[in-house]
């Protein structure tokens, strides 16, 4: 009972410390005028061209250019052939070209994050790139940091990486990196506090009334230290667009909060690209412009004849009435295209894949305008399909290894059970969330390998389970029993098995998808008791969750479960990539990106809902006070010092490794507290906080027998004066080792990561005193210690 009561104590006196009483956010502070594109960063060159362009547009082409109009992509600037401007092909998602056939499904950003993995990450972007641009894409609409995962029950988590705001931010960055490595534009979304589903777009009551979306509201402290630090590394990574998002942000929405826009995105941090809405999220014309709105998104979507938007004509419109500048439109005009020429894009763009309309929403056309349509192609390359399936692997963690149960020794009689161990029964496109309700892809029987909704995939196939497992124990003469209906299994199935296998393997899964968020941390269709009948009648079974996480594992010190394994979202290659693990061809080297409680109920929720909220008459109704300021997973399980089932970071291998001989070497003693006011605002912000002010080194040892890989991790606990949690993660690296050898790891630490942000000085500040550095393998694993002053 004390240690919900001590959390509430805490929240309580960040409330009071912030006035946070979400009737006192009311307003986000007005931030104008929207700052204008410098080119700086790299994109000087770039803008010239963007300039030369802008100066042959009449005022209609310039509203053209920002404003979404029907075609044949998800998203679609209609061209300009006078200029030989063919028109930009914006597309879904995070994982795949969804919109689209003859294409791979990636592992999902949650597998991204559990594998640890920054080569791995890049790679994942520059493959997923290759694609988007093979079919005629300029933009894909990823990488997602927002949601960053406040609440564990987030429909969308699993799209973006982890909730700790340094994993995402140095994940994003690579994943930006690796998709524009090949000229395709990164979407970096959804800008910001994107943190439920419920509620995310306004709705209408009984009478009519418009309840407006939930309003996220958040200190200036946590938005710096928590939400905003990773879009600050796809900016800095060059992240050509950011997508605004459909909440409310302290009572204004997000594609017209000018505080976040203009201010904390085009001020603080120097983006020099354009803003986007997110479908729909535009709410007004002139108003959401001048907040730093470039591009309205879908935009006038009708066929022949466009429907309202408030950019297009009302734009030119606006600008002959006088009430918006014209500097303003050449600015959105000119963000808009400076990266199009930046990344080569005016120079033999493959066209718009000739498949593509026919999967759209706007249909088959004809559209207000004529697109380049070319050839159907197929851009699938055997190292996409290698990489997911070494991405599904690294992204696995295994949990508990009792017995020496993994890695499985050639058993010859196997058991496989649980409706995720099936194949898909419903097609390839089944995830996806169909509004007709067809295609819910939180169906029963066949495997879920990604998520739901807009950030799905089209499969080309799938390796289920099963089916490895299968082909696994052909190659040794195996049997393989199988059962995968879990109202059968519930049912007493089980007792249909002859002999009882040397190993039984139970895969289970947790649907998440846009739209929506969890309504339970437990995997679905009766698998506690699918879990418990299993292990009642074999004493060594494993447990594969696939699917959203975190999950809470009723069932996990049950003995007869020998060993558990968090799968996450492999993507087309799902079978192959466990039982390579399984088997152990490849060593689990996946790390939790988040806590596993030991019950749902020991988490915050962090989500706000209730019936009553459901039938509210009061359109501002919808209120969601972040008063536990950065304490999200596990740094909110920390502070209270709550045990957990398994911590933040934590993951078995097969081996063991050793951790050693921690140094630290400042390379800037005596450094300025904050960063010099008049050094460069690039972007990702002032180039100061990106200096290496020190730098940690470990020795890492493989002593066990078998090669594997581990990732050491840096913690820092910052000085009472930076009012931080407990412990933050400022290093990580993945590393592979054979038995008995070594290697050091370097970890350097930039300005910003040494810093806290001082809302008073409105500065990231570096702390006076010592920061304590620790080093280990999970943020509970820590054996070395030492002392930073900086
Ligand atoms: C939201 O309101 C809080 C409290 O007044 C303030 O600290 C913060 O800067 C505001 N943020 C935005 C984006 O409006
Ligand atoms: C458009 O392309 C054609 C053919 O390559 C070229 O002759 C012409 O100069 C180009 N026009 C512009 C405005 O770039
Ligand atoms: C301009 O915006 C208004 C809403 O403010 C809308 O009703 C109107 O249809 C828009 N005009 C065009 C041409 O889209
Ligand atoms: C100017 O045009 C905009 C866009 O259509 C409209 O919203 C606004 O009311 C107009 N203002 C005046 C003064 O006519
Ligand atoms: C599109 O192409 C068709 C056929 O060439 C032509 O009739 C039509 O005018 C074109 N539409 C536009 C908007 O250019
Ligand atoms: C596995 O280990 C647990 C605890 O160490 C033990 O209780 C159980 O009997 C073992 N099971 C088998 C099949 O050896
Ligand atoms: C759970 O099992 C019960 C009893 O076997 C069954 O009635 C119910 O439909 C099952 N629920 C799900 C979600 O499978
Ligand atoms: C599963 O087993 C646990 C522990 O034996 C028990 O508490 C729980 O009620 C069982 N759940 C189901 C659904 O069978
Ligand atoms: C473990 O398995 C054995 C059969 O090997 C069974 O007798 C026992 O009840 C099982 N225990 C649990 C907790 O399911
Ligand atoms: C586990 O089950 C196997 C056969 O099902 C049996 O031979 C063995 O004794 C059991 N071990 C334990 C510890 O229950
Ligand atoms: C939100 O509340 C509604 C109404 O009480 C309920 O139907 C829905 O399941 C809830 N959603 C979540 C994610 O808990
Ligand atoms: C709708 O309006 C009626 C009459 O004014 C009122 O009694 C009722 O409470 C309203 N209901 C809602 C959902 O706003």
């Amino acid at each position: 009972m004390l240690r919900p009561l001590c959390l509430f104590g805490y929240a309580a006196s960040v409330a009071a410390q912030f006035g946070i009483e979400h009737t006192q956010y009311g307003t986000s502070p007005p931030v104008y005028p929207s700052p204008q594109i410098s080119g700086t960063g790299g994109w000087g060159a770039a803008l010239e061209k963007a300039q030369a362009f802008l100066a042959e547009l009449t005022t209609e082409e310039k509203a053209q250019i920002v404003t979404g109009t029907a075609g044949p992509c998800v998203g679609n600037i209609g061209p300009i052939s006078r200029l030989n401007f063919t028109g930009l092909c914006l597309q879904d998602g995070p994982l795949a070209i969804r919109q689209a056939i003859y294409v791979s499904v990636f592992s999902a950003g949650l597998s991204t994050a559990a594998s640890w993995d920054r080569p791995l990450a890049r790679q994942r972007g520059a493959y997923m790139g290759a694609e988007f641009k093979g079919k005629g894409a300029h933009v894909a609409l990823g990488p997602v940091v927002g949601p960053l995962g406040r609440s564990p029950f987030g429909g969308r988590n699993w799209e973006g990486f982890s909730p700790d705001s340094y994993l995402s931010g140095v994940l994003v960055e690579e994943s930006v990196m690796g998709i524009q490595s090949v000229g395709v534009q990164a979407c970096t979304k959804h800008y910001i506090l994107n943190e439920q589903e419920t509620q995310r777009n306004p709705s209408v009551d009984s009478n009519g009334t418009q309840i407006e979306a939930v309003s996220s509201n958040v200190d200036d402290k946590t938005m710096h230290e928590t939400y905003l630090w990773p879009f600050a590394n796809a900016v800095r990574a060059g992240t050509a667009s950011v997508m605004c998002s459909y909440n409310r942000i302290n009572g204004s929405y997000g594609c017209q909060n000018s505080k976040t826009m203009n201010g904390l995105l085009k001020d603080e941090l120097g983006f020099q690209g354009y803003v986007m809405s997110d479908w729909l999220a535009t709410h007004t014309g002139v108003a959401a412009i001048e907040a730093g709105l470039d591009m309205d998104m879908p935009g006038g979507i009708g066929f022949t004849t466009p429907t309202p938007t408030y950019f297009g004509a009302n734009i030119t419109t606006a600008v002959n009435n006088g009430t918006l500048s014209m500097d303003r439109v050449d600015d959105m005009v000119l963000r808009v295209m400076t990266p199009y020429f930046h990344l080569n894009q005016d120079a033999d763009y493959p066209p718009i894949d000739g498949y593509t309309q026919r999967l759209g929403f706007f249909g088959p056309g004809p559209y207000p305008f004529n697109y380049t349509i070319g050839n159907i192609v197929d851009v699938r390359q055997a190292q996409h399909a290698q990489l997911i399936r070494d991405l599904g692997a690294a992204g696995t963690v295994l949990l508990k290894n009792s017995n020496g149960t993994l890695p499985l020794k050639a058993p010859k009689n196997i058991g496989v059970f649980g409706n995720d161990a099936a194949d898909f029964t419903r097609g390839e496109y089944s995830l996806a969330l169909s509004g007709a309700g067809l295609a819910d892809g939180n169906y029963d029987i066949g495997t879920l390998a990604v998520g739901g909704g807009s950030g799905t995939g089209r499969f080309p196939y799938v390796v289920s389970p099963l089916e490895a497992i299968k082909a696994r124990g052909r190659s040794y003469g195996a049997d393989v029993q199988y059962i995968t209906d879990n109202q059968f299994i519930t049912a007493g199935g089980l007792a249909a098995l002859a002999p009882t296998p040397e190993v039984c393997i139970v895969f289970l899964k947790s649907w998440a998808s846009e739209g929506a968020d969890r309504t339970t941390l437990i995997a679905e269709w009766n698998s506690t008791a699918v879990v418990n009948m299993t292990a009642a009648l074999c004493n060594n079974t494993i447990v594969v969750l696939h699917g959203a996480a975190p999950n809470t594992m009723p069932w996990r010190n049950n003995p007869n479960v020998t060993a558990i394994l968090a799968a996450h979202m492999p993507g087309q290659e799902s079978g192959n990539s466990i039982a390579d693990i399984l088997w152990g061809d490849v060593d689990p080297s996946g790390r939790l990106p988040y806590t596993v409680a030991n019950g749902e109920s020991d988490y915050s929720k962090n989500l706000v809902n209730s019936t009553a909220l459901a039938t509210t008459t009061d359109p501002n109704a919808w209120q969601s006070d972040f008063v536990e300021g950065n304490l999200i997973d596990y740094k909110e399980f920390d502070a209270r010092n709550a045990s957990v089932a398994f911590e933040f970071g934590f993951g078995l291998s097969y081996t063991t490794f050793n951790i050693s001989n921690l140094q630290i070497q400042v390379s800037s003693s005596n450094a300025s507290r904050t960063p010099n006011p008049a050094a460069p605002i690039q972007p990702g912000g002032n180039v100061e906080l990106w200096a290496t002010l020190a730098t940690v080194s470990v020795n890492v040892s493989n002593t066990g027998t078998v090669s594997g890989a581990t990732v050491p991790q840096l913690y820092l606990s910052y000085p009472k004066e930076a009012n931080a949690p407990v412990r933050s993660l400022r290093g990580f690296e993945k590393v592979a080792l054979s038995p008995g050898t070594s290697g050091t790891l370097n970890f350097p630490l930039t300005r910003r990561d040494l810093s806290y942000w001082d809302t008073t000085a409105q500065q990231w500040t570096l702390p006076t005193g010592g920061i304590k550095v620790y080093a280990g393998f999970s943020s509970r694993n820590l054996p070395l210690q030492g002392t930073l002053n900086v």
